[in-house]
């Protein structure tokens, strides 16, 4: 049996405590969070009596195995990075931490400790990118030398500590381009990046003045606090000469949300969102090709949960983490140089 702890029980904390509470190799022994009735309501709610309002209490517990860390992302190599010293595994949620030396430090523990530690990088887990992940290794698209992806929220930001940029590390591009720039760095076989060209703007603010269109708020929502970036962009060019354009908003003047992920070889191209499809040519016609699976979009909760099974399967030494540490510092590198490019108004070289 792996024994596991979940710190930090908000609202993503349930994709992992569901997941672990339903396997039958793991048996969810411990939470914590710094919200005391959050916690003792989650504690109810799953049967776990063993309750930490500080951390550092529950990683001095020897029976815990593995820890999921689900808090702010301010907090996340702190935490990652104690849990690691304390022998645990770790999952951790994305982005890894909030900038390149944290991450550095988090990838250097991970390394010492020997044990199994994961990024949360759930889209890698979605049964579309699986799918489309065949169809690379075995070279049907190609060479991959450009990929684009948007996430563009009309009125979407969630306030609270995600934005306030000293919990957060930032706006939309922490928060949403994390999962972008990863999901195409990996389909595109991890190149090294070299240089970077970003934007970001802070031109709407959160817009608490909208009326009659609702939107998810954060548990501690209070308008008075946002010094995030509403939109941001950035083109980042990689050693083969491969290139990565996305764009991602809180806020943004359009007409309806978007979602896309797009990636495009010498052979083929695909579209992971809004709806998985391959495009290919074959004796000189263009084909759209449509698979059929269950979800042909992105399904969260089927992500979730082969994202911390994969992480159970580590953890029994039974599997290799298919997204770890060291990518997140790669990640955080990217998303850093995008925010420096933005500050200072030119092209960064990594
Ligand atoms: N993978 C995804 O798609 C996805 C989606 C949403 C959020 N997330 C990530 O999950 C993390 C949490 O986001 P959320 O939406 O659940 O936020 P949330 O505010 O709903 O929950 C976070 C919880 O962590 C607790 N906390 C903060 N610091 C703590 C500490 N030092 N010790 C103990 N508890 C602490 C808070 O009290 C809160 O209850 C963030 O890093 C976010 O980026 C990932």
């Amino acid at each position: 049996m792996l024994k596991v702890g979940v710190i930090g029980v908000g609202s993503i904390s349930q994709y992992h405590i569901q997941p672990y509470k339903d396997h039958p190799e793991v048996e969810l022994v411990a939470f914590c969070d710094l919200n005391e009735q959050r916690l003792k309501k989650k504690g109810e709610e799953y049967g776990v009596s063993q309750l930490y309002t500080d951390y550092k209490e529950l990683l001095k517990n020897k029976d815990i195995d593995a820890v999921s860390i689900c808090t702010w992302n301010e907090t996340h190599a702190e935490i990652g990075i104690s849990a690691l010293e304390a022998g645990k595994h770790v999952l951790v949620e994305k982005p890894l931490c909030t900038n390149v030396e944290e991450a550095h430090a988090f990838e250097k523990a991970a390394r010492e400790s020997g044990k199994t530690a994961q990024v949360g990088f759930v889209r890698r887990h979605g049964s579309n990118t699986k799918i489309l992940k065949k169809f690379l290794d075995n070279g049907d698209l190609g060479e991959l030398y450009y990929a684009k992806a948007s996430v563009l929220r009309r009125l979407g930001n969630p306030g609270g500590w995600f934005s306030d940029k000293k919990r957060s590390g930032g706006g939309p591009l922490i928060d949403l381009g994390v999962h972008l720039i990863d999901l195409c760095w990996y389909l595109m076989g991890k190149p090294k990046p070299v240089s970077v060209t970003g934007n970001t703007y802070h031109s709407l603010g959160n817009r608490n003045n909208i009326q009659n269109l609702s939107f998810y708020k954060a548990a501690d929502f209070d308008p008075a606090r946002n010094d995030v970036e509403d939109l941001a962009n950035a083109l980042i060019r990689f050693e083969n000469g491969a290139s990565l354009f996305i764009d991602v908003s809180f806020t943004l003047h359009t007409k309806e949300n978007e979602v896309s992920v797009k990636v495009f070889g010498d052979k083929g191209g695909a579209e992971i969102e809004p709806e998985f499809s391959i495009v290919a040519e074959k004796y000189d016609t263009i084909l759209n090709i449509d698979p059929q699976v269950d979800h042909s979009e992105f399904n969260f909760v089927e992500a979730f949960n082969n994202e911390v099974d994969h992480f159970i399967q580590c953890c029994l030494g039974r599997s290799e983490v298919i997204a770890p540490i060291s990518d997140g510092v790669e990640v955080m590198k990217m998303i850093s140089a995008i925010y420096e490019s933005a500050e200072l108004g030119r092209e960064v070289n990594l």
